[in-house]
């Protein structure tokens, strides 16, 4: 008989956004009328960009003539995406990159969690905490966990707390690390770094060989000067780190799924026998084999999104859920909640009040509010006593959602 990889018994049964929806089904199962705001998985609710929907459809029509019809395409997208990014992502923050330093995916949690392929099941991995649970699991799945304690932490990764005592930023590990992920903006909590908070983590990785693998899926949403839109921004990046982005919560994909992918060609990683080999000819090879590319017509909408119009279309949806994300700070700091976040960032991480656990204010707000968030500890030991809520929603949503909280 086959045997399966036995890290997947090892790991919860549910991933924490299928939990949180179980209960939420489970909940309306039994409570027909009840008029739920949904504030937890970070799903946008605002249309495509018009431009980026305009763009698709077009793509699609070629589809229909033999002379403009696309079968496979390159696995690494095509160059005019590629060309797009490099220019309108990177050139203006002075960063220089080739085309083939870009790799089009369907979403940086795809690239996020398998990214792991490349790398050897021996290396140590560390986490901010909370963090994006895909992170874990992944590593989890590939063996590198070791065992989940009675803490809630895998014996084999190391947790580097991000608390409201140290500002959100996670201290050097202290003992030796391969792999650390970094999400800034930050998801869970909605805070981030400062390019010189950001630096330290480069200079620490040059020095020790670690491989920073830095997910930027949130940067369409600074507005503070000193916060970076790329690692790249900083010296020696390109030799330490692989950054994962995404159209997802920029442009309104989560749905139609485009994300990319750098992999500088001087970032290299140790080979077992002691050799240096670069990252960029791995990850190749790992998507030639095991990804067919982002749809055509997907990565036509993509470039679309950096056209004049769909820059400001962009702009208008980034605009209108940072507005939600200030509603909800202001108004639950009016009412005596502790928040954190939403000023470079969707998310608003919120000290559950009166001393309750998580899941337990979950509840609380599911059954007595209607209102849906993420508990804190669902992304990590560091998150028990947190409840994250998304500002995707509507306003309409939003400002209802804030005067039942503060009620
Ligand atoms: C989240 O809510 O953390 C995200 O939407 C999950 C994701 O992007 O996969």
């Amino acid at each position: 008989m086959a045997k399966i990889n036995d890290n997947f018994i090892k790991i919860p049964a549910t991933y924490l956004f299928s939990e949180i929806a179980k209960r939420v089904e489970n909940y309306k199962a039994a409570n027909p009328q009840a008029d739920i705001i949904r504030m937890g998985i970070g799903d946008v609710t605002r249309p495509l960009p018009k431009a980026a929907v305009e763009a698709l459809k077009a793509a699609a029509d070629k589809q229909l003539t033999s002379a403009t019809f696309r079968g496979y395409g390159p696995e690494q997208g095509y160059d005019f995406l590629r060309e797009t990014i490099v220019k309108n992502d990177y050139e203006p923050l002075g960063i220089k990159l080739d085309t083939d330093e870009v790799f089009v995916s369907d979403g940086a949690k795809s690239d996020t969690g398998n990214i792991g392929d490349i790398l050897s099941r021996d290396n140590i991995i560390a986490v901010t905490d909370p963090v994006y649970p895909v992170y874990v699991d992944t590593n989890v799945m590939a063996g590198r966990g070791g065992n989940l304690a009675a803490d809630g932490k895998w014996s084999n990764i190391q947790y580097l707390p991000c608390l409201p005592e140290n500002g959100f930023e996670p201290q050097l590990p202290k003992g030796k690390i391969d792999v650390v992920y970094l999400c800034y903006p930050n998801n869970p909590t909605g805070t981030t770094l400062t390019t010189a908070q950001l630096k330290k983590w480069v200079d620490y990785a040059l020095e020790n060989d670690v491989l920073i693998l830095f997910d930027a899926a949130y940067k369409a949403f600074i507005t503070e000067s000193d916060v970076p839109h790329s690692i790249y921004e900083i010296d020696g990046a390109k030799e330490c780190a692989i950054e994962f982005c995404s159209f997802s919560k920029t442009a309104g994909f989560t749905g139609t799924r485009c994300g990319y992918t750098v992999v500088p060609k001087e970032l290299k990683a140790t080979a077992e026998n002691g050799e240096k080999i670069a990252l960029n000819r791995l990850w190749n090879r790992r998507q030639t084999t095991k990804f067919n590319g982002t749809a055509y017509v997907i990565q036509r909408a993509a470039e679309a999104v950096y056209s004049p119009e769909g820059k400001r279309q962009v702009q208008e949806s980034i605009d209108y859920y940072m507005n939600n994300a200030r509603i909800i700070k202001n108004g639950l700091e009016t009412a005596g909640y502790k928040v954190f976040g939403a000023v470079n960032a969707p998310y608003i991480w919120l000290k559950t009040p009166a001393g309750m656990k998580s899941w337990e204010f979950f509840d609380y707000l599911l059954t007595e509010k209607n209102i849906v968030g993420t508990p804190g500890v669902g992304f990590g030991p560091s998150g028990e006593g947190f409840l994250r809520l998304t500002a995707f929603g509507s306003t309409e949503n939003t400002l209802r959602a804030v005067e039942r909280l503060k009620k």
